[in-house]
């Protein structure tokens, strides 16, 4: 892997100190400290990437399975909550529905800051909420935010709480259909 991606990065940049374990590169500067390298080249490391990206854009992920009667009142609780939101800043308001293996549902809602990162989404208030109570354990959860009929997709700080506590195949209730963790979070990072 190493020394494909050294491969395809010759050409763009000057070897300083080329070995078979280890090569460094120096920026190709031209005397005015701009970056200097014919177009083909350029074009010919961005395909290999696009190759690369599309390969893995082909590989499975989990279905997104449609709404069903439960699970689309659990969005109607999730709707319901949005309103208590406290989002001075951006105006976009969320509501969360998780509930728990013991049967018991717990709201979240987003709560802004005036210090901006001080503030939590709903997803994460709502699992704050339910581990405060003792559970560890989930079966579901609804999220609504900003137009009804969109879904709102959880933020990457939410996937990765999410993925600490929840399966893979964890559902994921959005305006568009329920979506298994894992097709959201596909590499969480765990420890
Ligand atoms: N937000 C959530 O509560 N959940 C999400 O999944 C995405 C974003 C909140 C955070 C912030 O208060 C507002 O939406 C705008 O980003």
């Amino acid at each position: 892997m190493a020394k494909k991606m050294t491969d395809l990065i010759r050409g763009f940049f000057d070897p300083i100190e080329e070995d078979d374990d280890n090569t460094e590169f120096k920026l190709p500067l031209d005397d005015s400290g701009k970056l200097h390298r014919p177009m083909g080249t350029v074009r010919r490391v961005q395909h290999s990437f696009k190759t690369m990206k599309n390969r893995r854009n082909e590989a499975a992920l989990p279905a997104v399975l449609p709404l069903d009667d439960e699970s689309r009142a659990l969005l109607e609780i999730a709707k319901a909550v949005r309103d208590k939101a406290y989002a001075k800043y951006s105006g976009f308001s969320v509501g969360a529905a998780l509930v728990a293996e013991s049967g018991q549902v717990y709201l979240g809602v987003n709560i802004e800051n005036a210090s901006y990162p001080a503030g939590i989404c709903a997803e994460r208030a709502a699992f704050c909420s339910a581990i405060s109570a003792g559970e560890q354990h989930f079966s579901a959860i609804a999220i609504c935010g900003g137009d009804d009929r969109v879904p709102c997709y959880p933020c990457g700080i939410c996937r990765q709480v999410m993925a600490e506590f929840c399966t893979p195949s964890f559902p994921v209730i959005l305006a568009d259909g329920v979506y298994p963790l894992a097709s959201l979070m596909p590499h969480a990072f765990s420890m």
